[in-house]
């Protein structure tokens, strides 16, 4: 099954409410929510991204996915786990050791929380498997984290078949969601590589009809 999950990143001040229950409506699986501090990526979104999580969480049932960019993921769980959140994505690229990942995960996990790990473009994916039996999902950047509405990186592809290559191998069970320029030209080619969770952002919220693309996103492909 493939699972979308919109990135409220690009809403426009002003039309939060009214998107938010337009993607509800349009079935959008997950909301996803980018959280930025302006060090581990120039942007700083973290207070609005915090009081965008209280407000969904007051007005929709929809589950929330938080992808942290942020170099204090520890300080971070803690702001954030208030709003429930179903799954907390940090960076492999944040931490200064392997036991400051294992650390991170379990703290997740004892929030009851779905944990995912993501990887930036330019970092091997054979570097975070030790991690994989301890995860529920993987993150692959198929751009460079910071800002939505870039162009997906063509060489992404073939690190997410390598990925699914190794967990099908090692008989593991681990969602492999993919965000940055995914759109209805590029998913068909992370599906195929076989992504099943699609973050996406400006492609849905430029959309006419967030139905209409949130469903061809969510096709296996044939
Ligand atoms: C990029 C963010 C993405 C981004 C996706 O740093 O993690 O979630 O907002 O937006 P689009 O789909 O516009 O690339
Ligand atoms: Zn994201």
């Amino acid at each position: 099954m493939v699972e979308v999950s919109t990135s409220i990143l690009s809403v426009k001040e002003g039309e939060e409410a009214e998107v938010f229950l337009a993607l509800e409506k349009a079935k959008t699986d997950y909301f996803h929510i980018d959280v930025m501090d302006g060090k581990f990526v120039e942007k700083n979104t973290y207070n609005k991204m915090l009081s965008y999580s209280k407000y969904i969480k007051r007005i929709s049932s929809l589950p929330l996915d938080v992808h942290f960019m942020v170099e204090d993921v520890e300080n971070a769980i803690e702001d954030f786990i208030c709003v429930e959140p179903n799954n907390i994505t940090f960076h492999y690229e944040a931490c200064k050791n392997k036991e400051e990942v294992y650390k991170l995960i379990e703290k997740i996990k004892q929030n009851n929380c779905r944990v995912s790990l993501a990887v930036k473009p330019e970092t091997k994916i054979e570097e975070i498997y030790e991690f994989l039996p301890y995860i529920h999902m993987c993150l692959i950047m198929t751009v460079e984290p910071g800002k939505g509405g870039q162009t997906m990186l063509n060489d992404m592809i073939q690190k997410i078949e390598k990925l699914k290559k190794y967990i099908e191998n090692n008989k593991l069970e681990i969602d492999i969601q993919v965000d940055g320029g995914i759109n209805l030209k590029t998913a068909p080619f992370v599906k195929n590589a076989g992504a099943n969770v699609l973050v996406s952002g400006s492609a849905i919220l430029l959309a006419k009809d967030y139905s209409v693309i949130i469903d061809e996103l969510k096709k296996e492909n044939t």
